[in-house]
Parts: structure tokens; sequence; C-alpha cells
């Protein structure tokens, strides 16, 4: 069976990766325990990404399930078109997950119980021995590509392909962060693309995300135009709002003008 990423690679053209979590964030300010029934459903989210021109969908299932939970990762799985990226934390408790689910990607993430958002890479050095065991059980179940979400540090990189990872997704926060001071903005893209060239060198895919939006991503691709996929969840989820909200407010409208 070809692996997720055969074939795929000589696209020319970035794929985007819509990571719905923030979907699921605002179902479960609502229907926490009832996600079945609440709003908005998120595999007609996923889908409507998918017929807009996504390439794949991304879904961290968090240890409190603050937004995704545990039923939506196999409706996710079955109900897609494109590929499924799991990200989740280096836990027994998500592994045993991704080997019974088996999403065409798991993309190892750190997680801290306090934090709003994923804050920092992993930190691969540290827990090469864990991240291998865990890369080694993965790819063996079937044909899951791991990849590791890593800050633009060289270090990391050379770790991520010691793992035996296949896939890196370097961590742009920093840059997208600093995107309004030009010397640090160009700081942070000098240090992504060192360390995109050194992963791709290493023969690692490179994918990037964390922080993108409308008006970084293409300095950010002019600058290392050679991403295999940006994953980009909550700028794209915000305009979707905004991009949405006139059209919502009129279909209620004609509800209350039809009586
Ligand atoms: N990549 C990873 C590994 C992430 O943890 C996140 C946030 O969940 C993203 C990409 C997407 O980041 P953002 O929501 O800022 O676009």
């Amino acid at each position: 069976m070809p692996g997720p990423l055969e074939g795929e690679y000589f696209s020319l053209m970035v794929k985007l990766g819509v990571n719905i979590d923030h979907s699921a964030t605002l179902r479960q300010v609502r229907y926490r325990g009832m996600e079945s029934l609440g709003e908005p459903d998120i595999l007609e989210i996923a889908r409507r990404c998918e017929a807009a021109g996504a390439d794949g969908i991304t879904a961290h299932l968090r240890e409190d399930r603050r937004h995704i939970v545990d039923v939506d990762i196999p409706r996710l799985k079955e109900g897609i078109a494109t590929r499924l990226n799991l990200e989740m934390a280096n836990t027994p408790e998500m592994v045993d997950l991704a080997e019974k689910i088996l999403p065409a990607y798991v993309c190892l993430v750190p997680e801290k119980r306090a934090e709003l958002t994923t804050e920092g890479g992993l930190n691969v050095l540290a827990e090469l021995a864990s991240i291998t065991t865990t890369c080694d059980r993965l790819q063996a179940s079937g044909n899951i590509q791991v990849s590791c979400f890593v800050d633009a540090d060289p270090d990391q990189i050379r770790a991520v392909a010691d793992t035996g990872a296949k896939v890196v997704e370097i961590h742009t926060g920093p840059y997208a962060e600093h995107f309004s001071d030009p010397g640090a903005r160009n700081r942070e893209l000098q240090r992504i693309v060192q360390s995109a060239e050194l992963a791709a060198s290493l023969g690692l895919v490179v994918n990037a995300g964390h922080g993108l939006n409308y008006l970084n991503t293409a300095e950010l691709l002019r600058a290392y135009p050679d991403f295999f996929e940006l994953n980009i969840g909550h700028s794209i989820i915000c305009r979707a709002l905004l991009d949405g909200i006139s059209k919502a407010v009129q279909d209620m409208k004609s509800i209350l003008a039809a009586i």
C-alpha cells in the first residue's frame, strides 16, 4: 500500500492542511458531553474545507479534550476524503489510540495543560528514545507517517531525523509573533529557512505551521517555497466567521420574514 505522501511529493504547490480545532472549541462552549447534537458539526466543517481545496484536515486531541473529543477522531478519519493529521502528545494513551484509528499522519506535539495553544516545539533531543519508540510503533502499525513539531533549531531537526520520523513540522509561531518588527521577523525567517534546508538535506518532508495567517504566509513561502504542507487553523476559522456572518444573519432574517 503506497504511503500517503507517495505521488504527492512532487506536486509544485504547497499543500494546505486546515486545523479545525477551533470549530470544535466553539461547539464545546455550548455542547460539552452532547457533541453528537452540537453545532457546528465538525465533520461538515472538514468536508467544506476539503470542498474549498484543503489538502488535509488536522485535529489535535488534547489530554483535556478542550476542543476535539475522542468520538471526533474516527468520525473524521472515516468521513473525510483527504488525509487526517492527528496532532497528539507522545503519551501511551494517545499512541494506543493512534494505533487503533490509523490516521494518515500523526504529528507529535508537546502539551502543557495550562497553555492556550501549543506554545513551543517538541524537545526531541531530550526525549529521543521515547519518540523513536513511538515512531517505530506508529510507522509499523499501518502506514502512519509520523511528524514531529519542533522549533527552527538545527539540533532539534537532526534529532527528528534520528528518530526515524519521515516528516518534520517547523514551528512558525515566533516568525508570526514578530511579523510587525522587520528585524526580528527576518531573523526568525532565516532560522526557519536554515532549518527547512537542513531538514530537506536529511531526507525529511518539511511542513510548517502555527500562527500563519492571511498577512504572513506569502512572505514565509517566498523565503522557502519548498514546504510540502502548511498547517493553518485559527486564522482560517476567524476568517470563516467574518466572511460567513452576513449570510448567517440574512438566513435567520428570512425565517423571521417568512412567518
Ligand atoms: N501546527 C501545530 C503543530 C499546531 O499545534 C497548531 C495549533 O494547534 C497549528 C499548526 C495551527 O496553528 P494556528 O491555529 O495558529 O494556525
